[in-house]
C-alpha cells in the first residue's frame, strides 16, 4: 500500500513491527470530570534531568482529544499477565473503567491495578510528529509497585520476557545428567541418613549447575534446595566444575565474576585448595533462607534480569565464605561439601553436595564426613565408567 508520498505504508508497518514494544495505559481526567484512557506502545523514556517521558499518540485519537484536556497524565505499564486490560483500553469500549478498581495518583491521573509500575506527569510538550503528536511529560512521581514481567508488543502480538536460560527441559545435557545422576541414588541416601544431612547431586549445563536427586535428613526446615534449582557458576561457586578445566575453561569462569584483581587472584587460590583438596568447602551464611529464596526465583519460569543480577551479587557478597581454611581447634557451621564425580571424562559434569549438616562441627568430624562423600563419589564414578565403557562396546 502507498502513501501519498509513494512510500510503502505495509512495508513501514512490517518493519517497525519486528522491533519489540513495551505497552502502556495513558490515563487522565478529562475537562468533563470522567476517566479516560488509551493504550500505546510508543512510550519512551526521554531525559533524566529533567526528569522527562514520551508518548506519541494518533491525532485521530478520540482519547487522546479527552487525554489532551488534562495537564496531567499518568503512564501504566503493563504487566504480561494484563493483556485483557489492554484489550479493553485499546477499544472503543464507552466505559473502559468499568469495574477497573483505580485510584488516582497526586494529580487524579488513574493509577490502574496491577501493573509493574506507573508514572505521573505534567504534560511539558507536544511536539509535531506528523500524523501522531510527541506529547512530552515531565514526571512528577512514580513507583514500581508490581516487579514482575511487563507485558510486550511484537510482530502485531503478544508475549513476555524470557532470559537465555541454557537450561530448558529438554536439555539433553541434563537429561543425560540426572540419568547418571540415579547411579548414586541409593548410596547418597544412605549417607543423608547416616550424617543427618541432606545430599544432592549437581549437574553442570552450560554455565550454571542443577540440583538433582536431593535426598533430605528428612525433615522440613526451611533452608534446604530443591529438585531442580540453578545456579551460575560464578567464582567462587563452581570450582569443582573447574578443577580439571583447560585454562582457557578456568579464564571464562573467573571472567564471569567480573571482579577486581585481587578478588581474582583469591579465586585462583580457592581453585588451586579444590585442586588439591578434592573437595569443595563453604560456610553457613547469615541468611540462607534468602539464598534459598533467591535461588527459587532464579529457577523460576519468569526468571528477569534483576533475579539474574541479585544472585550474581549474593554469590559476590558471600566470597569469604568458601574454602576457609580449617583449624584443629575451631568448629565450624559448615554450609556445603561438595566433591567431583571423576567419570573419566575431559570435563567435571557431575559433583555431590552435602548441606544442612550439623552445625559446630570439629575437624575430625568434617574430615569424616569428606571421606565418606569422597568414598559415594569414588563408587559412583566407577560405576558410570564401566557404563560408558559397556555403552561404547555395545557400539562396537
Ligand atoms: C499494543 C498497542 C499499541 C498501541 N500504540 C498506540 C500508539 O502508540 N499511539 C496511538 O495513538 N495508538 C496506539 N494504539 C491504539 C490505541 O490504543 C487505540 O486504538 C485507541 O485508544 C482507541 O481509539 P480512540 O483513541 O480513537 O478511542 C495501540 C494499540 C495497541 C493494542
Amino acid at each position: 500500500m502507498e502513501t501519498t508520498h509513494g512510500f510503502d505504508s505495509a512495508l513501514f508497518r512490517e518493519t517497525l513491527g519486528h522491533f519489540p514494544t513495551g505497552v502502556v495505559v495513558i490515563t487522565a481526567i478529562d475537562g468533563d470530570g470522567e476517566p479516560v484512557g488509551m493504550v500505546v506502545g510508543s512510550f519512551t523514556s526521554v531525559s533524566l534531568e529533567p526528569p522527562l517521558v514520551a508518548y506519541l499518540p494518533t491525532r485521530a485519537s478520540g482519547s487522546y482529544a479527552r487525554l489532551r484536556t488534562s495537564r496531567h497524565f499518568c503512564v501504566n505499564i503493563l504487566a504480561a499477565d494484563q493483556q485483557d486490560l489492554c484489550a479493553r483500553f485499546a477499544s472503543r469500549t464507552e466505559d473502559k473503567f468499568a469495574g477497573v478498581g483505580w485510584r488516582p495518583s497526586g494529580q487524579g491521573a488513574p493509577i490502574l491495578p496491577g501493573t509493574v509500575g506507573w508514572i505521573e506527569c505534567e504534560v511539558a510538550e507536544e511536539l509535531d510528529g506528523g500524523d501522531h503528536m510527541i506529547v512530552v511529560g515531565r514526571v512528577l512521581d512514580l513507583e514500581v509497585q508490581r516487579p514482575t514481567l511487563p507485558l510486550l508488543f511484537f510482530q502485531g502480538g503478544y508475549g513476555r520476557f524470557a532470559l537465555p536460560s541454557p537450561v530448558a527441559s529438554s536439555d539433553p545435557e541434563l537429561i543425560e545428567g540426572a540419568q547418571m545422576a540415579e547411579i548414586v541414588r541409593g548410596p547418597l541416601e544412605d549417607l543423608a541418613r547416616d550424617l543427618g544431612a541432606d545430599c544432592s547431586v549437581m549437574i553442570r549445563v552450560g554455565d550454571e549447575a542443577v540440583f538433582v536427586t536431593a535426598t533430605s535428613r528428612g525433615d522440613s526446615e526451611p533452608g534446604s534446595l530443591a529438585v531442580g534449582h540453578r545456579i551460575p557458576l560464578i567464582p567462587p561457586v563452581g570450582t569443582v566444575f573447574c578443577a580439571q578445566a583447560p585454562d582457557s575453561e578456568v579464564e571464562r569462569w573467573l571472567d564471569r565474576a567480573k571482579a577486581s584483581d585481587e578478588d581474582r587472584a583469591s579465586f585462583r587460590d580457592n581453585l588451586a585448595a579444590v585442586r588439591r583438596n578434592g573437595y569443595s568447602l563453604s560456610l553457613v551464611p547469615d541468611d540462607p533462607t534468602d539464598r534459598v529464596a533467591l535461588m527459587s526465583d532464579y529457577s523460576g519460569v519468569d526468571v528477569m534480569p534483576i533475579h539474574e543480577r541479585r544472585i550474581r551479587q549474593m554469590i559476590a557478597e558471600s566470597a569469604s565464605l568458601y574454602e576457609p581454611v580449617l583449624d584443629p581447634d575451631q568448629t565450624y557451621d559448615l554450609h556445603s561439601v561438595i566433591v567431583p564425580l571423576a567419570t573419566g571424562e575431559a570435563q567435571t559434569r557431575l559433583a555431590i553436595r552435602l548441606s544442612r549438616l550439623p552445625r559446630g562441627a570439629g575437624v575430625v568430624r568434617i574430615e569424616g564426613w569428606i571421606v565418606a562423600l569422597k568414598a559415594v563419589a569414588e563408587a559412583g564414578a566407577a560405576r558410570l565408567r564401566v557404563r560408558a565403557e559397556t555403552a561404547a562396546a555395545d557400539r562396537r
